[in-house]
């Protein structure tokens, strides 16, 4: 008893520091209205656009209030926080929104309640496919769907229009046009493609990008890892060369998150962005440096190989130690509506997982764009989906990071990772 009571202390103490502190939730009497505390990434865009939504939960739902609380728009850092609180069953949130990576995990722990009501198997059609194998562990479905994301390449079009080029549908043609244009406009500032290359999962995102535009994969459909392949050889020293040898992206994208360079193409320096479509939005605000010269494209492949985006995107869930599960689920239901997913791609940038709302026409109308995004959130390719997809993470992020600055060969990244994949799925070093 006694340890268990030091172990919630220094939980609570570390959660503190990693994360900062707000006071705990009080047990309310039957009189005051409950308050429901919604976790969630930091939203894109102004905080008061999303509160907006959330008063308007409230108004429909007297006697509730939602808290929300933002944790750092880094995966790796939610989840992180995530473990630490689940695992010391904390009941101080109640909604909480999960990467599409993590459900499996956080289902299998038994930390997120069953919702298989909130998204029985005849609704399940109205959400792309993705998301929907993604919160479904044994049959059960354990979040819902609340917005999709899938890799994009951002392009300069007037840059593009300028030297007469199209977006790429290449790998080797975004270097060619990246280069003309380079060389074109002799401005020091403006880099040609930047993209994610930090050592955290946005870069895993990248890189399975360029490994599946290759064919290669991590688990072939018998779970076995594979990802040790001439095909991801390839592709990663391609990602290296990009750096070193063609000279189109800066070395900073080996330190760069999504922010980072959704900032640097803001400010009209870069050719061409890969990252999610959320910053369509930031780059269409009144006063954006960019505004009206954006493009959006399928990312390239290499030659005779399809595009591979990576499909990205966050679930709402309940966390088992709720006290108020009944009133988490009317959240959610209200959250991951038709109406509340429209208002979310309008205001934030944040995209349906209803596909109906590919058809809505005051949507469409809003978002030219979003006509396009249907094809490539169908065709998106998840991470591996499985309890364990962290684990196997954090062994391909360092090796992927020391391939891309060049502290290893793309050949000893590859097998090194496979070797330690192995060892974590089966227990041994495998073929
Ligand atoms: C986005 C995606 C998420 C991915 C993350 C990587 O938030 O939606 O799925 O893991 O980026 O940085």
């Amino acid at each position: 008893m006694k340890w268990r009571l030091q172990t919630a202390v220094v939980l609570g103490w570390t959660i503190c520091i990693l994360f900062g502190c707000t006071a705990p939730e009080r047990p309310k009497g039957d009189a005051g209205p409950a308050t429901l505390v919604f976790k969630h990434g930091k939203i894109a865009g102004p905080p008061e656009a999303f509160r907006a939504l959330l008063d308007r939960f409230e108004a429909g739902h007297p006697g509730l209030l939602v808290r929300d609380e933002s944790l750092p728009s880094s995966t790796d850092q939610q989840h992180q926080f995530y473990v630490i609180s689940l695992e010391g069953r904390s009941p101080d949130f109640d909604v909480l929104a999960m990467d599409v990576i993590w459900v499996q995990e956080f289902a299998r722990a038994g930390w997120i309640r069953d919702l298989s009501h909130l998204l029985p198997p005849e609704d399940r059609a109205a959400f792309f496919p993705g998301p929907v194998e993604a919160v479904t562990f044994k049959d059960r479905a354990y979040a819902v769907p609340w917005y999709i994301d899938a890799g994009l390449l951002y392009y300069r079009k007037d840059l593009l229009d300028k030297y007469g080029f199209g977006p790429p549908k290449t790998w080797e043609e975004l270097v060619g046009e990246s280069q003309t244009i380079l060389e074109g406009e002799r401005d020091p500032q403006l880099k040609g493609f930047i993209w994610q290359g930090k050592q955290y999962e946005g870069l895993i995102c990248n890189v399975l990008e360029y490994i599946r535009s290759n064919g290669g994969e991590v688990l072939d459909r018998d779970g076995k890892v594979v990802l040790s392949s001439p095909p991801a050889r390839k592709a990663l020293g391609f990602m290296r060369d990009l750096i070193t040898r063609y000279g189109v992206s800066p070395p900073m994208v080996t330190t760069a998150d999504e922010e980072a360079t959704r900032r640097i193409f803001g400010e009209g320096r870069a050719v061409f962005l890969r990252n999610w479509p959320y910053a369509w939005n930031l780059f269409e605000q009144p006063g954006s440096k960019i505004r009206g010269k954006v493009g959006v494209s399928p990312l390239p492949g290499f030659p005779g190989h399809p595009s591979a985006a990576t499909l990205g995107g966050w679930q709402l869930g309940v966390n088992r130690y709720s006290r108020h599960p009944k009133e988490a689920e009317a959240l959610i239901r209200f959250l991951t509506s038709a109406e509340a997913q429209r208002w979310m791609a309008i205001e934030i940038g944040y995209k349906p997982t209803r596909t109906a709302l590919y058809r809505d026409r005051k949507l469409m109308a809003a978002q030219p764009f979003m006509t396009g995004l249907y094809g490539i959130f169908q065709t998106a390719r998840p991470r591996p989906v499985t309890p364990y997809y962290l684990m196997l993470s954090q062994v391909m992020q360092p090796e992927f990071s020391a391939a891309m600055v060049g502290l290893k060969s793309p050949e000893a990244a590859l097998e090194d990772a496979q070797l330690q994949m192995n060892h974590i799925l089966f227990g041994r070093p495998g073929t």
